[in-house]
């Protein structure tokens, strides 16, 4: 299966911050993919903005050399490159001073689409914010794109809120949580809206709960400084998960735009039930299989959690007392990603023998291995009787869509292009961020107050016995973690 591209307009795109690890890792690299895609156009200007002292030529250099490390073989191509590299420029500015504004500014092409993208420590927000609008680069619909930690707490959230909307109003504003770029994401909307098979049962009636995993085999190493400020609440459930969860759990948008999209998610968000200490196991992981986490965050007394499990409910009509159940953690066994949502069992069996009876589960597979399963009843082959067995109907997206389908493009292609067609959709509004702060913020005030530290994990483990608990009280277990 061929999948259409259909090439943007042309565009200037500014990147600030263009010599820092996540344009080298993942910006530039996904403009390049776009490019040999043929959907970024020769004409594109993509100027890198950074305090390095560098000219154009040795920014290419620099990149030429990120997309040797960072993209597919399969997408090396001489002559590719150096057309792509034709459309990168650089100037040397230092976000809070006065030089290389008037440079940047002959560069930015007025009559083109013009993106903004802020890869740059938020208190840069307001200085960068303020000299787009001062030296007259950004024209009156300039998208501006920034990244997260959008905030560590409702307070901050609120307050980069306010510096960019003291320039730019909400709908030039692109807040990127990379999870809503990935294709099997997306997908969840597509499963849910696209089929009429699901949504009828996807409510408290039939049920019984809702997993969500995202596991990691790495640690913090090297991020051990940032991380260890921020921990596996504000780095990966207030944003990542409860996108995930806003996904499974909304209701359905009007219509696939911007903001139908946005206000459903907001709504769960908001009907969220705080959680109380019962609700929420941390973690944190230790050797022997590699160092511990107070190694690699370099702080030996450290109370930053790797992993977190909660519960939660989501108060409203269609979910009313069904458990959501949450998790995410580094040095776990396994690298993947899945939501699980569990029925329950039919009214009444019909079948004496129904000792193997298991419930009807949809699991879908985010990454790696990309795709669904669903789970059902038959009867066991052979002359016995009626007995019954628990099949998967298993599809792989990799296998349904050939090999096309197997290529999956990295989030930030997706998000990148977005930004330039002008779509929001896929990207955070304000109130959803401060919503998501307002609910997480009074969980990790509650163990600061309470000075709890996290429970030891073994690296390389499920995560911490407490966790098990959490569902084994209610009757329930975890899907295990694996590939
Ligand atoms: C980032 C977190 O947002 O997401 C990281 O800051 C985490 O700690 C990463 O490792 C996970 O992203 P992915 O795409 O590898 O699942």
């Amino acid at each position: 299966m061929v999948s259409r591209v259909i090439p943007v307009d042309p565009f200037d795109l500014v990147i600030f911050g263009a010599t820092g690890d996540l344009a080298r890792r993942k910006i530039l690299p996904s403009l390049y993919r776009r490019f040999f895609g043929g959907q970024v156009p020769d004409e594109a200007r993509i100027i890198g903005v950074a305090r390095t002292e560098l000219n154009d030529e040795q920014f290419r250099e620099q990149v030429a050399e990120a997309l040797k490390e960072f993209v597919d073989e399969s997408k090396q191509s001489a002559e590719q490159i150096a057309a792509f590299l034709r459309c990168l420029h650089y100037v040397t500015i230092d976000a809070t001073g006065e030089t290389g504004w008037e440079t940047l500014k002959a560069l930015v092409r007025p009559d083109l689409v013009q993106a903004f993208y802020f890869s740059v420590a938020p208190e840069l927000f307001g200085a960068l914010a303020d000299r787009l609008h001062n030296y007259g680069i950004a024209q009156a619909d300039a998208r501006i794109v920034v990244e997260k930690p959008f905030g560590r707490d409702l307070v901050s959230a609120r307050a980069l809120n306010d510096t960019l909307a003291a320039h730019f109003t909400e709908s030039q504003i692109y807040r990127i949580d990379h999870y809503l770029g990935k294709e099997t994401v997306q997908n969840l909307m597509a499963v849910r809206f696209a089929n009429i098979l699901f949504e009828p049962l996807w409510n408290a009636q039939y049920v019984d709960h809702v997993q969500i995993t995202v596991a990691e085999t790495v640690g913090v190493g090297g991020r051990g400084a940032y991380y260890d400020t921020s921990g596996a609440m504000r780095d990966m459930v207030q944003n990542h998960l409860m996108q995930l969860l806003c996904l499974i759990a909304m209701e359905p948008p009007y219509h696939f735009d911007p903001s139908a999209v946005r206000d459903e998610k907001l709504k769960v968000i908001r009907a969220l039930d705080p959680l109380g200490p019962e609700d929420i196991v941390r973690g944190q992981y230790v050797g022997p299989n590699g160092a511990s986490y107070r190694d690699d965050a370099g702080n030996p007394d450290s109370r930053t959690e790797s992993y977190v499990a909660l519960r939660c409910h989501v108060a409203n009509w269609r979910w009313k007392g069904i458990p959501f159940y949450l998790r995410t953690g580094k040095k776990l066994r396994a690298r993947t990603s899945e939501i699980a949502v569990v029925f329950k069992e039919p009214p009444h069996s019909i079948f004496d023998d129904a000792t193997d009876w298991r419930e009807n589960m949809l699991v879908i597979r985010l990454q790696p291995n990309e795709g669904m399963n669903l789970k059902m009843m038959i009867k066991e082959p052979g002359p016995g009787g009626m007995r019954l067995v628990q099949v998967p109907l298993d599809m792989s997206f990799a296998d349904a869509l050939g090999e096309e389908g197997a290529d999956m493009p990295d989030a930030y292609e997706r998000l990148i292009m977005d930004v330039i067609r002008g779509n929001q959709t896929l990207f955070m509004r304000g109130d959803e961020v401060e919503a998501a702060w307002a609910w997480t913020d009074p969980i990790i005030a509650g163990w600061e107050a309470a000075k709890t530290r996290p429970q030891p994990y073994d690296a390389g483990s499920s995560g911490p016995e407490d966790a098990l608990m959490l569902m084994h009280r209610d009757g329930r277990r975890w899907r295990e973690i694996r590939e």
